[in-house]
């Protein structure tokens, strides 16, 4: 009989989100009359902009002709995306790349999940606490570590936790580690990395041979000026880290999908005989054998959120949701509420009232407020006492979750 893969085996749990959703179907199917407000799953509300849908049914009525037909596409993504998102997104940042380094994908849980492919098993590996749990599993899964202990730790994990205490800022890691994990702005705390933080990073990873897989999938909700948008910014940075980017949020493509990867081609690692070795080729070998690209009119679509007018639109839409992260946010801390992230990111983490365990509150707000958030302690042990509200809802129903939670807590 086929072996399975025991890794899975050492998994606490189901993945967060289909527990939170498990949960809310159970209230609902009970209380069917009953208004459930979603702020759990960071799940858009708004429709795509009309540049990015014009762009998109072109993209599908070229399909229809034999002339503008398109098969099978780059599996890096097309050039002429790569090149795009390279003058529009990097370059005013400062950061020149090479088409040859960025690699479209269906998406950033994807291409963090996979990209492990191209690790060995013997790294050790750090990553925050409380995380977004993708990366923690997938270590889990691929089988980099031991069980886990009654608090949910897995050995043989670095974890970096990250709390009030220390300003939801890990610590440079005090033993040598392979490969970090850094999430900026922070899923799940809304917390931002400055200039100096991200600096430390690249200085530690150059200085141990490491790799930072950095997660900007909410760069377009930084409001504040300096905080950096990429990693690239730092200098050396080329040389030490993966940068995931993604449509999702950005551009309200999570049922669309659409993100990529950027793997500089300075970027090595060590064979077993310790000779240099590109990880830009790994990941291209990688995904010319496992991955056929994305489709040509989400690709189409992509393109045009950089257009005048779809970048005008995009932001009015992220405007939109970093206002109703500024009606949370006030909302709640005029309840008495203590509320963190929210200015740079469309989470708003908070300290959970009267001393509650995430789990209990999450209970307690879904069958008394009908309110959906996620519980801290899903994104890790040092989640504990804390919540997550997600900032993506609609104007209405952030106004009416947030008038519900004052009556429940408000002094
Ligand atoms: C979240 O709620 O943390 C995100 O929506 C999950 C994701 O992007 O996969």
């Amino acid at each position: 009989m086929a072996r399975i893969n025991d890794s899975y085996l050492k998994l606490k749990a189901g993945y967060l989100f289909p527990e939170i959703g498990r949960r809310v179907k159970e209230f609902t199917d009970a209380n069917p009359a009953t208004q459930v407000i979603r702020l759990g799953i960071g799940d858009v509300t708004l429709p795509l902009a009309p540049a990015i849908l014009k762009a998109f049914h072109d993209g599908v009525d070229d399909m229809s002709r034999g002339a503008t037909f398109h098969g099978y596409g780059p599996e890096q993504g097309y050039d002429w995306l790569s090149q795009i998102i390279i003058d529009k997104a990097y370059k005013p940042l400062g950061v020149d790349l090479k088409t040859s380094e960025v690699f479209i994908s269906d998406g950033s849980k994807c291409d963090s999940a996979n990209i492990l492919d191209i690790f060995d098993l013997g790294n050790k590996v750090a990553i925050c606490d409380p995380v977004y749990p993708v990366y923690n599993d997938t270590n889990v899964m691929v089988g980099r570590t031991g069980e886990a202990d009654d608090q949910g730790y897995y050995a043989g994990i670095h974890y970096m936790p990250c709390t009030g205490a220390n300003n939801f800022t890990p610590a440079i890691p005090d033993e040598k580690v392979d490969v970090i994990y850094l999430c900026y702005p922070n899923n799940p705390t809304g917390a931002v990395a400055t200039r100096d933080d991200l600096k430390k990073w690249v200085d530690y990873a150059r200085a141990n041979d490491a790799v930072i897989l950095f997660d900007a999938a909410y760069e377009a909700f930084i409001t504040e000026a300096d905080i950096p948008h990429s990693i690239y910014e730092i200098d050396g940075a080329r040389e030490c880290a993966i940068e995931f980017r993604s449509f999702s949020k950005t551009a309200g493509f999570t049922g669309v999908r659409c993100g990529l990867t950027v793997v500089p081609e300075e970027l090595t690692g060590t064979t077993a005989d310790g000779e240099k070795y590109s990880f830009n080729k790994l990941w291209n070998r990688r995904q010319t054998t496992k991955f056929n690209g994305v489709s040509y009119p989400v690709q189409k679509a992509a393109a045009a959120v950089y257009s005048e007018e779809g970048w005008a639109q995009v932001r009015e839409v992220i405007d939109y949701y970093m206002e109703n992260a500024r009606i949370i946010r006030e909302g709640l801390t005029a309840a008495g509420i203590t509320c963190f992230g929210g200015v740079n990111a469309p989470y708003i983490w908070l300290e959970t009232p009267e001393g509650m365990s995430s789990w209990d509150f999450f209970d307690k707000l879904l069958n008394e407020c009908h309110v959906v958030g996620t519980p801290g302690s899903g994104f890790g042990p040092s989640g504990e006492g804390y919540f997550r509200l997600s900032a993506f809802g609609d104007r209405q129903n952030v106004v009416e979750a947030v008038k519900r939670i004052e009556q429940k807590w408000g002094k």
